[in-house]
């Protein structure tokens, strides 16, 4: 089981949240990505995912989107990301679990269930947007105040994991932090990252202190070591 953030897309040029010049140094996360800013303004909320949408169009998956791929030659890889770019399944990842929405697709306002993908060329949402059933559609993104509907799913994958691999996040966003208190007893945990968060009182963390390309190059070698 393999947990991401956006550390994981980093160095395909998609910035992070919270590390220097990062996105919530740019923008005021609760007028753009909460549920009272998206009521309040939802037009700067289409825009500001309009622009994430043609940022991540330059980005492609890198050398750790693809390591995780490679490793599905020997293991049953399971990926739980936090990010919303598509990164991990363009780079051909088997099992995606996104938690916090996926950039790509839009959603009804009125009926979460009724999802779109968007393609390449009609990449720009508005309020006015409507899906082909005649819904008004919205970012389809889990906004801070908003429940995280994949949660449930998530805890059950990594309560089955043999291996426990975290990469790119800097823990402080729940749900999705506390996954790590999920893994059996005695699970190996491996967390890449080059300016790791604390994970005191977490026993058995493997920290790997480097950028997540060659943090997946170090982890595949302590793997296959083990095998
Ligand atoms: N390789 C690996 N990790 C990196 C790299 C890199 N090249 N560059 C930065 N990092 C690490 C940082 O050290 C940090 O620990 O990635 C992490 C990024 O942390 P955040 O910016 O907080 O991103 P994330 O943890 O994914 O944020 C969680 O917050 O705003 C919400 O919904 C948003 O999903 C996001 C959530």
């Amino acid at each position: 089981m393999v947990s991401t953030g956006a550390g994981i897309s980093a160095e395909s040029g998609i910035k992070t949240f919270r590390d220097a010049d990062g996105l919530w140094e740019n923008y005021p996360v609760m007028q753009v990505a909460s549920a009272d800013g998206f009521r309040r303004d939802p037009e700067l909320v289409h825009k500001f995912y309009n622009q994430r949408r043609r940022d991540l169009l330059k980005a492609v998956p890198n050398g750790a989107h693809k390591a995780l791929v490679e490793l599905e030659k020997d293991y049953d890889v399971y990926v739980i990301t936090q990010n919303v770019d598509d990164l991990h399944e363009r780079a051909g990842s088997s099992h995606v679990l996104h938690l916090h929405g996926e950039l790509m697709k839009i959603r009804s306002v009125s009926d979460p269930d009724y999802i779109e993908s968007l393609d390449i060329d009609h990449l720009e949402t508005t309020p006015a947007t409507r899906g082909r059933n005649g819904d008004l559609m919205r970012p389809h993104i889990v906004f801070f105040q908003e429940p995280v509907p994949n949660i449930e799913k998530a805890v059950d994958l990594v309560r089955r994991a043999d291996i426990f691999v975290v990469i790119g996040t800097s823990l402080v966003v729940y749900p999705a932090a506390g996954l790590i208190q999920y893994v059996r007893p005695g699970t190996p945990i491996y967390y890449i990252d080059p300016n790791p968060a604390s994970t005191a009182g977490i026993p058995g963390v493997h920290v790997i202190k480097e950028k997540a390309t060659d943090g997946m190059k170090t982890l595949a070698r302590m793997l296959y070591e083990k095998r």
